[in-house]
């Protein structure tokens, strides 16, 4: 049982920095990534439409016999989580912006949130803003076209940095002094994000503590994987591949899914 891989899925490349952390934090467990780049973004898609691309993507990670699901899309995550749960008897472990540690450690009260529109707008985002930062401001930002630019390859792009300049300034000016990254997309752009922050500013996404909680579960159902083999770390995506190698730090063989 423990030896069947871990599933992740995202709609697309930007899950990677998830699986990072959990091949860090459980270099033993196998994994399986399932990239739905076709489908990217799921952010500008309906509830019903994140659901049902979830559903598919989980279905496929079962086929292939995976133990625990990690739903490493915020955007699937605060869509479409209660209805997955409801559906499949096995763990299903989700990623919600890191509101709470932002809302506990702010020093100036206002954080800023960087997000998909689906995120921002979801009701689980709105109860978690509501339980957590219901004292502080909170600075809501939709990323609008940057994982479509992190899709096509365009990461360190004039693009990109022209569009996080904008997204940035009205948080800056509010004196934000948290900037929680509410994708998992937009920890690869760390470095750019980095250049356009005034120092003081730090920012925080949740790909650890995915990672713990993942790990907690595993040890709770006794399906932590203990052999010391090799661990056989898969890779699928349904459009051209090179971004998602172009990401992982090491050659790893990346299967072409036509689905
Ligand atoms: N990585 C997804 C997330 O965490 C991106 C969503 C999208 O495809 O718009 O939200």
């Amino acid at each position: 049982m423990s030896k069947q891989p871990i599933g992740i899925f995202d709609s697309g490349v930007g899950g990677t920095s998830i699986w990072k952390e959990l091949n860090l934090l459980l270099p033993l467990e196998n994994t399986i990534y399932l990239a739905d780049s076709k489908n990217a973004p799921y952010g500008e898609k309906t509830k019903e439409e994140i659901v049902s691309l979830s559903k598919k993507n989980i279905d496929f990670l079962i086929s292939k016999n995976c133990k625990l699901i990690v739903v490493a899309c915020n955007t699937a995550t605060t869509n479409a989580i209660k209805v997955l749960r409801e559906t499949y008897n096995i763990p299903i472990i989700g990623i919600e912006p890191a509101i709470k540690p932002a809302a506990l450690q702010t020093k100036t009260n206002v954080i800023g949130i960087l997000a998909t529109k689906g995120t921002l707008s979801s009701e689980l985002f709105h109860r978690a803003t509501d339980l957590f930062a219901n004292k502080i401001k909170v600075v809501e930002q939709v990323g609008e076209g940057l994982v479509q630019l992190i899709e096509s390859g365009k990461l360190n792009s004039e693009e990109i940095k022209a569009l996080l300049k904008i997204y940035l300034k009205p948080m800056i000016e509010a004196n934000i002094d948290y900037l929680v990254l509410g994708c998992t997309h937009y920890p690869y752009l760390i470095p750019q994000l980095l250049e356009l922050l005034p120092e003081h500013i730090k920012i925080i996404d949740s790909g650890k503590a995915v990672a713990l909680q993942t790990k907690a579960v595993l040890e709770q159902h006794l399906l932590l994987n203990t052999s010391h083999n090799k661990p056989e770390l898969m890779f699928y995506s349904n459009r051209e591949t090179y971004v998602l190698s172009s990401l992982l730090e090491e050659t790893y063989q990346i299967d072409y899914l036509d689905f």
